[in-house]
């Protein structure tokens, strides 16, 4: 073993030194120093798991990250001895490791360097608090990037950026803020067109360092555990995306309603005022599905109870709204109030469901409803609880729980002390170990009531903090920002940073959080929020009074945020395809342009720019008064949504961006599935229509529509249909072919098939091999406007 020497709170750094034995188990390799063992898991021919253990005995195998459904496929792999190194082989990768200090090099099979340790693994003991840190360090390849991380609020390429993962209120934060709400320690690389991720599955406060301290290096270590990471290969950055969730899980479904409009506030009280709001959309036919109540609606700040006054008869409430479409949302956050009298800490003290100290004293800290203590998640007794607690809730017709505080926050003290003790599953730590899935285990807890509560419906939960996998139960928000253009683009930054991390199903509070958005400012967060999953608009201004809702800017601005929002409803057919695709795949539903086309060096820092599944790309009006947007449209042919105007890619391209536009493109090719005009999802099967804009291309292009009944589980049971559409058409002719798998009997007949930009003077069409003449009436705005029914194969047009 090497050491080098070091001085303070820490020892010396350790390092491996040379391999003794090997063995095989399985797909299991293990290497031998005199000290130390590497196990190396080969779990598919792309997927490999590095597991360090610096004192020879590894630690439980135990993850809250990695889903149960991980399978393993390893297939033709195998191990060569060398004299220098051992070589791992699969038909992917070969993974060199250094006989005489463990040092890793991965090659793809041509040789070719996609990943090269500098120090590779090393540690040091962390004499204060004990146990290991654990490194692992690697060389920047020539040209690298670096991508993922989760929320944090800085540059999509992290190059030159060192990161932390402990999750922390931050309240108001700002560009580069760090560490922030979540906890997701997984990056990728890339270069010379090759991406890679790794995934450091660690829960103790975990350091990225790309960079920044030492140049050429990339480092990640942990106060704490284990070096334990997965090394994935794409080479393609979206297949790095797809194995990281085959990883830590994808989601079920949603209920389609959540894809719709949420509106939040801190807080609507009492009932009257929420009645007030929901009337309000309707009569200004404004869609809306959600109203979220936040912590006013409890008594004293209680949880699972109504305010007397404010709430006197909320089942009834809840029915009065969800007579009109709405559903309702309520908050629930982990600080249970100290007081003997109310059921909750009842419950939790008598079965000593509480965090306590290191001592034995509860851990108590002042949140909203003064001194608190706070159920212990990592407890699988205390989730059970916790999930049985919801039940009461949904019987009074709640479809929804936000959890929030759960990082966990705490007045005063900021969170937890280290010291605090913690379940873990049957593995007692300190929060050391714990604070990093606090909140995830809570809304997982949160989630699995919902689930059983509200079968056969889907549930619906949204949360502040998590760890790597929340993805499989939760959505969330990003937390407390700021009524600004910064953080418009922050707000794009971080949804599309947490897309590919894994976790699609997220939204900013529209306009803002702290502050007062002007109308403007307002319009353009709701048109880039219409290209996020979650599509919320929360505020805090509950002390100015000041209202933040889509029509409290003046009729000019209603006019035009209702009509972003219709956008958003049009395109739930889309969009909802695009969350299949990511429940199935695992494909990020938001896509930074670099992971649309890496070989193209000009995408690789753009970070204004995304697509939203497979056709649509945006980017956000980024300032006051803009009267004109620059963005870099990837090859191909696009056309521009609001007049049809087609324009070539790989190149830089402005846009007039007058308040009722913005930059939002249609790959050419596509068929972007609609509904009519809606006031809430329930609404689209009153009609007999879809809507299919089909938009010409001489190109050869699939695209898909997802179809099922937008809640509840049919769909895991074959009631769904997977339509597959393929465009051939030439110069002269239009050709949509359409492929139908599936048993969901949808409730529209017919589709209202639109087709844009024909380069050729048509005539006529054949359905099916019927042949119609066209005439005045299907032609619009240059758009040829055809209705088929439903189950038609064959759409030309000559
Ligand atoms: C903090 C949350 O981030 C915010 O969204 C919420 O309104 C307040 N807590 C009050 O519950």
């Amino acid at each position: 073993m090497q050491v080098t020497t070091s001085s303070g709170k820490y020892s010396a750094k350790h390092y491996p030194d040379t391999i003794r034995e090997w063995k095989k188990e399985g797909n299991y390799f293990y290497f031998y120093t005199s000290e130390t063992i590497l196990e190396v898991r080969i779990i598919s021919d792309k997927i490999v798991r590095f597991r360090y253990a610096a004192d020879g005995k590894f630690q439980r195998d135990f993850s809250y990250a990695v889903s149960d459904r991980l399978e393993e496929s390893p297939v033709n792999f195998g191990l060569r001895e060398f004299e220098e190194a051992f070589e791992l082989y699969t038909d992917a990768l070969r993974v060199f490791i250094a006989r005489d200090d463990m040092r890793l090099t991965i090659t793809d099979p041509d040789g070719r360097i996609i990943n090269q340790d500098e120090m590779g693994f090393h540690w040091q003991y962390y004499l204060q608090k004990g146990g290991k840190i654990v490194y692992c360090s690697k060389q920047i390849q020539e040209g690298e990037r670096f991508y993922g991380m989760g929320d944090k609020p800085t540059d999509l390429n992290l190059f030159d950026k060192r990161i932390e993962n402990y999750g922390t209120d931050a309240y108001g934060y700002q560009k580069d803020t760090d560490p922030l709400y979540r906890n997701i320690p997984f990056y990728y690389g890339l270069h010379k067109g090759m991406g890679y991720g790794i995934f450091f599955d660690n829960t103790f406060r975990t350091i990225f360092d790309f960079g920044k301290e030492r140049e050429g290096t990339t480092s990640f270590w942990a106060r704490g555990g284990e070096m334990n990471y997965y090394f994935i290969y794409g080479p393609e950055l979206m297949k790095v995306a797809e194995a990281y969730t085959s990883i830590t899980g994808t989601p079920e479904l949603p209920p389609l309603w959540a894809l719709g409009y949420q509106q939040c506030r801190w807080s609507y009280y009492p009932d009257k005022r929420v009645k007030e709001i929901a009337a309000e959309f309707r009569k200004r036919e404004i869609p809306c599905d959600v109203i979220h109540l936040d912590i006013d609606y409890m008594e004293g700040f209680r949880c699972f109870t109504w305010s007397k006054e404010g709430f006197p008869e909320p089942a009834k409430m809840i029915k009065e709204l969800a007579d009109q479409g709405f559903k309702i949302v309520v908050i629930i956050d982990p600080g249970i109030k100290v007081d003997p009298e109310y059921g909750i800490y009842q419950q939790g003290t008598q079965q000593d469901y509480f965090c306590k100290r290191a001592d034995g004293a509860l851990m108590e800290g002042d949140v909203w409803p003064g001194k608190c203590v706070f159920p212990d998640y990592t407890n699988p007794e205390v989730r059970k609880w916790w999930a049985g607690l919801f039940k009461e809730l949904v019987e009074m017709g709640v479809k929804g729980v936000w959890n929030d505080m759960n990082e966990p926050a705490v007045f005063e003290m900021g969170t937890f002390p280290e010291d605090v003790r913690h379940n873990y599953d049957g593995d007692a730590v300190s929060h050391r170990k714990a604070h990093n899935i606090y909140g995830h285990l809570m809304s997982k807890a949160t989630a699995a009531g919902m689930r059983k509560f509200l079968m056969p419906n889907r549930p619906f939960v949204i949360s502040r903090s998590c760890y790597a996998g929340a993805q499989r139960w939760s959505s969330l928000w990003t937390g407390d920002n700021v009524s600004s253009w910064d953080h418009l683009w922050l707000a794009s930054i971080q949804c599309q940073r947490l897309a590919i991390s894994g976790i699609s199903f997220a939204g900013s509070d529209i306009g803002g959080f702290i502050g007062e958005p002007d109308g403007e400012l307002y319009l353009r967060w709701i048109q880039l929020a219409v290209f996020h999953p979650l599509m919320r608009t929360h505020s805090a201004s509950n002390e100015t009074g000041f209202n933040q809702e889509p029509f409290s800017f003046g009729p000019e601005f209603e006019v035009l945020n209702k009509k972003f929002i219709q956008l958003r409803y049009q395109l739930l057919p889309y969009i909802y395809t695009t969350f299949r695709q990511y429940s199935k795949y695992g494909t990020p539903m938001l896509r930074p342009l670099s992971f649309v086309a890496q070989h193209d060096e000009k995408t690789l820092d753009r970070s204004h720019e995304f697509m939203m599944g497979d056709s649509l790309l945006v980017t956000h009006v980024s300032e006051p008064g803009m009267k004109a947007k620059e963005l870099y449209l990837p090859e191909g042919q696009w056309y521009y949504y609001f007049n049809d105007q087609v324009y070539t890619g790989a190149q830089l391209i402005t846009i007039p961006t007058p308040l009722d536009e913005m930059p939002l493109f249609v790959k050419a090719g596509a068929v972007i599935p609609n509904y009519d005009k809606i006031q809430y999802v329930e609404q689209r099967e009153l009609s007999e229509e879809m809507i299919l804009h089909v938009y010409y291309s001489d190109q050869i292009v699939s695209s898909s529509l997802y179809e099922d009944a937008g809640d509840h589980y049919g769909y895991k049971n074959g009631s769904y249909n997977d339509i597959r559409f393929k465009q051939t058409s030439d110069k002269q002719h239009f050709e949509l072919r359409k492929k139908f798998f599936g048993q969901y009997k949808a409730a529209y007949k017919r589709h209202n098939v639109q087709v844009h930009g024909l380069p050729f003077k048509a005539t006529q069409y054949v359905v099916d091999g019927k042949t119609f003449k066209l005439n005045n009436s299907n032609f619009a705005g240059g758009i040829v406007k055809i209705v088929v029914e439903r189950n038609f194969e064959t759409l030309v047009i000559k």
